[in-house]
């Protein structure tokens, strides 16, 4: 459920010229990292997302500036604002997610658990209800 996601504190090295932000496979974050990618240049008032993934975890970061992810589990909503380079929004597997309110120069990272697999996507909502039904949840 939505309540399986959460914003995670990353470990922060400060320091007066500037901090450091690592992840380690093996602590920090409940899965291990297979891909990395990141989004950037997203026009004002763009949305993204608009799917979810059948066994993908993911960790979101806003690795600059600020936008609000909303989850979605198909019966409770929860919209998270990541505006801070050391905090990553965990989430797990079968959370319909949608991405907006991106501030100008915003970069949007992810950390994730599989390679990029298309068949992995639902990206139809009334299929997600589905498959959350089929499942049980
Ligand atoms: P998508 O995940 O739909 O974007 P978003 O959720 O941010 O709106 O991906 C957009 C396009 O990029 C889609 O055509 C597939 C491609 N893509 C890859 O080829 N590899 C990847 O790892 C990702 C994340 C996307």
């Amino acid at each position: 459920t939505v309540y399986d996601c959460s914003v995670i504190e990353l470990d922060k090295h400060h320091h007066e010229k500037g901090n450091i932000t690592v992840l380690e496979n093996g602590n920090t974050i409940p899965f291990h990292v297979k891909r990395s990618y990141y989004l950037y240049d997203v026009p004002g008032g763009e949305s993204r997302g608009g799917h979810a993934h059948k066994g993908l975890f993911q960790l979101i970061v806003a690795a600059s500036g600020s936008f609000a992810v909303t989850l979605d589990d198909g019966k409770i909503k929860r919209t998270f604002t990541l505006n801070r380079p050391y905090q990553g929004l965990l989430v797990v597997p079968g959370i319909w997610r949608e991405l907006d309110d991106f501030s100008s120069g915003s970069v949007c990272l992810v950390f994730a658990s599989m390679k990029y697999d298309a068949g992995d996507y639902i990206r139809d909502y009334d299929e997600f209800l589905k498959f959350k039904s089929d499942k049980n949840e």
